[in-house]
């Protein structure tokens, strides 16, 4: 049987979200932030210049939801009027040049945190397990409370992420050991 090349060019549907091709730019960590975590003009130029080249969804690169378990700097717990205001620049641009655009939200490093940064956190897992880069550094286990946190993190995240308009979220879960990842094995 062969593939029909023409298939990447048909619109698909998303849940409600309609994608006008089958062309999608994967996530990719970036640091062209502000503060707040908002996206800055680099970031909007690489994402909108994407949109403009016809890809049909954009998924960006993550930011925490909360930070009170394996802190990050920026988190969409924290993000006030500023955040929504810089990245609806983002996504309203993406809009007008045909594409959509997810968020992709995460909640900490877990076990793939690395020197010095897992050093000063508390190191936390789904059960207790090792470092994935220092074995020797063992991650405690979540209480059932704090994995209620997090879920609840998951949903406030996403409700911050629709008021800044986009057109949904991507959860980053399973590579590497981040948090998610143990949940799964
Ligand atoms: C520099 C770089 C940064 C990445 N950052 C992220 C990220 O922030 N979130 C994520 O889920 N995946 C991230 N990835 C993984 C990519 O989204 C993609 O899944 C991976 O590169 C495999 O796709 P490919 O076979 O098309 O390269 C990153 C990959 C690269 C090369």
């Amino acid at each position: 049987m062969k593939g029909d090349i023409n298939a990447l060019f048909q619109p698909m549907k998303i849940g409600t979200m309609e994608v006008k091709n089958r062309i999608a730019m994967a996530p990719m960590g970036l640091h062209s932030k502000n503060p707040d975590g908002s996206f800055n003009q680099d970031a909007i130029d690489l994402y909108v210049a994407r949109a403009k080249g016809g890809v049909g969804l954009i998924v960006t690169t993550g930011i925490a939801c909360q930070n009170k378990l394996d802190s990050m700097r920026a988190t969409l717990a924290t993000a006030g009027d500023s955040y929504i205001e810089s990245n609806k620049k983002l996504t309203d641009e993406v809009h007008k040049n045909g594409a959509k655009i997810v968020l992709q939200i995460a909640n900490g490093a877990g076990r793939n945190r690395k020197d010095g940064f897992f050093l000063d956190n508390d190191p936390i897992s789904s059960s207790e397990n090792p470092n994935v880069w220092h074995p020797e550094v063992m991650h405690r286990a979540l209480t059932t409370e704090e994995v209620q946190f997090l879920i609840q993190s998951y949903a406030d995240g996403a409700f911050v992420a629709k008021q800044a308009g986009f057109d949904g979220v991507e959860v980053h879960a399973l590579h590497e050991g981040y948090l998610m990842d143990q949940f799964s094995m």
